[in-house]
């Protein structure tokens, strides 16, 4: 086990009707709060009036910016910057799902910038200052209520590319598992798919003698295995959503990686994928993930064949450790189909036609991945094992 330092400062909020106590966090933080969402299904919902009216409880100023788009755009984050400037915000209130508090940490890392906020995504800046976040997710998936990171694309080039830093965790997120009743399956199955890829990313590692973190991954894993279809086929089932919210931000507020190193090979590939695409984040990785584990499991075949054993139940076959690992795969992706993931490109009607320029796009920076390092031509490969 590596040495580590674990915080993580988000003060999670969970359980019903938790979003009235957003006024309260809020004013922590001061008087005048950017009120920032996607396209509308928190108005939808009537959550949009409920943390507007908290808000007005507890005497804040609202001003407000719409209109955040999955794979959410660094033109509307340069709209936000330049809002927050003009306005003096004291918070962003991030009321959605990962792409809007994404969308929220950059405006956050950019007010206090004087170049252009691309700068932080290209490696010429770092993140130095950052204006307080507070969340009220609306959907469990990316993780990015507590974690560190913020994934934004520049439509010009079709970047989506990554930028990390504690300073960005958000300083509390509510987490109220009724607000995602009406999540449409597919987003549902989208986040499901994200979550359990988190810690497929750190489970992957080439760090020994981390049992309990291992344990941990697996434990996670489990639940959300669980619970997956009874979301699917019974979406007000209060418990089983609350246990598929919590291992959503379980799996990706770095308790899981104390003293490991994680892959994230995956995530960057899948990344080039949903940055020329569109496609949703969680779909991409239903089809990238499978087809990394057939390109890399013969670095590690015992990893693969405890992961098989532990989490899907494979009997270890002791004389064909390989049989076995194979087998965890084949379930892995099995399981993506059954709640509704594609699990090829094809099934997502994506073609071959970018497959060169992603691998080199993807790779430009360096090889990707830690468990095994791909480089240009590996990552052309796991797309065709995609196909
Ligand atoms: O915009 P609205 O109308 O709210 O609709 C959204 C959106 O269309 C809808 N939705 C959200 N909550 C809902 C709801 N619809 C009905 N009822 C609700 N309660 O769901 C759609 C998807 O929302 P989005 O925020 O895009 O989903 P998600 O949370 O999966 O976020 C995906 C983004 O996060 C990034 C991904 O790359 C992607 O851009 N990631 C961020 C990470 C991080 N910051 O740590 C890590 C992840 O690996 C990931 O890369
Ligand atoms: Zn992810």
């Amino acid at each position: 086990m590596q040495d580590f330092t674990f915080h993580n400062g988000t003060k999670i909020i969970f359980g019903k009707d938790q979003e009235q106590m957003v006024g309260q966090e809020s004013s922590l933080y001061g008087s005048k709060v950017l009120l920032h969402y996607g396209g509308g299904s928190i108005k939808e919902s009537g959550l949009y009036d409920r943390v507007v009216q908290s808000l007005h409880e507890k005497g804040i100023e609202i001003v407000e910016l719409g209109g955040v788009k999955p794979n959410p755009r660094v033109s509307l984050v340069r709209e936000g910057i330049t809002l927050c400037q003009e306005e003096n915000i004291d918070l962003i209130l991030a009321v959605g799902g990962g792409s809007v508090i994404d969308s929220a940490k950059a405006i956050a890392i950019g007010v206090n910038y004087q170049g252009d906020v691309w700068d932080f995504f290209t490696g010429e800046a770092t993140v130095t200052k950052c204006l307080p976040i507070g969340v009220v997710l609306t959907i469990p998936a990316a993780g990015s209520e507590s974690s560190s990171g913020t994934v934004i694309t520049n439509e010009e080039g079709a970047y989506k590319r990554a930028v990390g830093h504690d300073m960005m965790r958000p300083k509390f997120a509510i987490l109220n598992p009724v607000l995602t009743y009406i999540l449409p399956s597919y987003q549902t199955a989208c986040g499901i798919t994200d979550m359990m890829a988190h810690i497929l990313e750190r489970y992957f590692t080439n760090e020994k003698h981390v049992d309990l973190t291992d344990r941990l991954c697996e434990a996670t894993l489990k639940t959300i295995i669980n619970h997956a279809h009874t979301v699917l086929d019974d979406p007000t089932n209060y418990h089983a959503r609350a246990e598929i919210m919590w291992a959503g931000t379980l799996a990706h507020n770095d308790l899981l990686s104390t003293g490991r190193v994680g892959d994230w090979g995956s995530h960057d590939i899948e990344h080039e994928i949903s940055g020329i695409y569109d496609l949703a984040h969680g779909a991409g990785l239903a089809i990238i993930f499978p087809a990394w584990m057939k390109y890399v499991y013969k670095h590690d075949v015992t990893r693969f064949a405890q992961f098989a054993n532990r989490v899907w139940d494979v009997e270890i076959d002791l004389n064909d450790l390989e049989k076995t690992a194979l087998e965890g795969i084949k379930k892995t992706e099995e399981f993506f189909h059954s709640i509704g993931m594609p699990v090829t490109l094809a099934e997502a009607n994506i073609g071959n036609e970018h497959f060169e320029e992603m691998a080199k796009k993807g790779t430009e920076r360096g090889p990707l991945g830690n468990f095994v390092k791909l480089h240009e031509a590996d990552v052309y490969n796991i797309y065709q094992l995609a196909k």
